[in-house]
C-alpha cells in the first residue's frame, strides 16, 4: 500500500518536506523559474548554499511567490549551507547574515556545515593545498548560538561521515539535526543510516556532472523496476530513499522533470523489488579528491571519509 512520506520529523520537532528542489548547479538565469515551478507544483522545500552562487536569485523567486500569495514563508522550508572558507567562529554569523539578505529571508529552517573541511579564506573551491586541519567544535558552537538567535531553527552538517557525526555528537549542546549526504541507490549509506535519519543529497547522483563517474538513472535494476511499476527511473530512485527513511533532494531545472520528480507520494516500491537493491554494487560517486593532498589534513579519500568509501 502506498505511504505519502510527506514529512520526517526531525529531533527538534520540526516537519521537514521530504522532497526538496536541489539547486546545486542550477544556472542562475534558470534558477528563479525552478523554484517557482516547484513551488506551484507543490514543493515546500528548497535546498540551497552559499556557494552555488544562486542564492539572490533564489531569494527574487521566493520574494514573488510571496507577494503573490501563492506560498507562505511559513510553510516552506529552506535550507542553506556554510562554506569551507568561513568555519571561523566570528564569520559564521556574517555568512549567515550575508545568505538571509541574499534570500530575502529573516531566518532558513535549515543551516548545515557544507563538508568536514576548512579552506583557507579566498582560497578556490577545489584548492587541496588550501585545505586546514578543522576546528569543527568551534565552529559548531557558533553554529548553535545561530540557533539560539532564532536565524536558523534547526542546525546540522553535510558530507560527514558516521565517526565525524559521533565526534560531534560528543560534544554538541544542540545535537545535529541533519547529516545530509550523497545517498541513492549506488550508495545507500546503510552504516551512516544506523547513526542517523538521513537527509539525502544528490538522489540522482548527479546524472548531469560530467565528473560523475556512474550514473543510477541507466542503472539496469533500477530500470527493470521502473519499467515494471510504469515509472521513470528517476521516480524509482527518489521513492526508494523516502521509503528508505530519507528526504530526497532532486535538482532539476526543467519544469516537466520538476513535476515528474515531485510525483513520488501515491504509490510505492512493493518489498520484493525493494529487495533487489541490495544486488546493487555500491560506489561513492562524489569522492572529494579536491580535499586530499599529501601535506593537508586528509591524505587520502580513505582518510577524508574515515574509511567510509
Ligand atoms: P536537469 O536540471 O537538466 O533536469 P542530482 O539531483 O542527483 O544532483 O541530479 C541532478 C541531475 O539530474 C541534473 O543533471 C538534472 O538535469 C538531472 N535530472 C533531474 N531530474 C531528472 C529526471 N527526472 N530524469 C532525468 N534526469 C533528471
Amino acid at each position: 500500500m502506498a505511504t505519502a512520506i510527506k514529512y520526517f520529523q526531525l529531533n527538534t520537532g520540526a516537519n521537514m518536506p521530504s522532497v526538496g528542489l536541489g539547486t546545486w548547479q542550477s544556472k542562475p538565469g534558470l534558477v528563479a523559474q525552478a523554484v517557482d515551478t516547484a513551488v506551484r507544483a507543490g514543493y515546500r522545500h528548497i535546498d540551497c548554499a552559499h556557494i552555488y552562487g544562486n542564492e539572490k536569485e533564489i531569494g527574487e523567486a521566493l520574494k514573488k511567490l510571496f507577494e503573490e500569495g501563492v506560498v507562505k514563508r511559513e510553510d516552506l522550508w529552506i535550507t542553506s549551507k556554510l562554506w569551507h572558507t568561513e568555519h571561523a567562529p566570528e564569520d559564521v554569523p556574517v555568512a549567515l547574515d550575508r545568505t538571509l539578505q541574499d534570500l530575502q529571508l529573516d531566518y532558513v529552517d535549515l543551516y548545515l556545515i557544507h563538508w568536514p573541511v576548512l579552506l583557507k579564506k579566498g582560497a578556490d573551491r577545489k584548492s587541496p593545498d588550501s585545505v586546514m586541519p578543522t576546528d569543527i567544535p568551534s565552529t559548531w558552537r557558533a553554529m548553535e548560538a545561530l540557533c539560539d538567535s532564532g536565524k536558523a531553527r534547526a542546525i546540522g552538517v553535510s558530507n560527514f561521515s558516521s565517526k565525524k557525526l559521533g565526534d560531534l555528537l560528543d560534544i554538541a549542546r544542540i545535537p545535529p539535526a541533519v547529516d545530509q549526504v550523497e545517498c541513492h541507490p549506488i550508495r545507500q549509506q546503510t552504516k551512516l543510516q544506523e547513526f542517523c535519519n538521513s537527509k539525502a543529497w544528490s538522489p540522482l547522483g548527479s546524472p548531469g556532472t560530467e565528473w560523475i563517474a556512474g550514473t543510477v538513472l541507466k542503472h539496469p535494476v533500477i530500470t527493470n523496476i521502473a519499467e515494471k511499476l510504469s515509472k521513470t527511473p528517476a521516480q524509482v530512485a527518489l521513492r526508494w530513499g523516502l521509503q528508505m527513511g530519507h528526504g530526497v533532494l532532486p535538482k532539476s531545472t526543467k519544469e516537466e522533470r520538476i513535476k515528474e520528480n515531485f510525483q513520488v507520494f501515491d504509490w510505492s516500491i512493493p518489498d520484493d523489488f525493494l529487495a533487489k537493491f541490495s544486488e546493487i554494487k555500491q560506489d561513492r560517486l562524489v569522492k572529494g579528491e579536491f580535499y586530499v593532498s599529501k601535506n593537508g589534513p586528509f591524505k587520502s579519500i580513505e582518510e577524508l571519509w574515515d574509511g567510509e568509501v
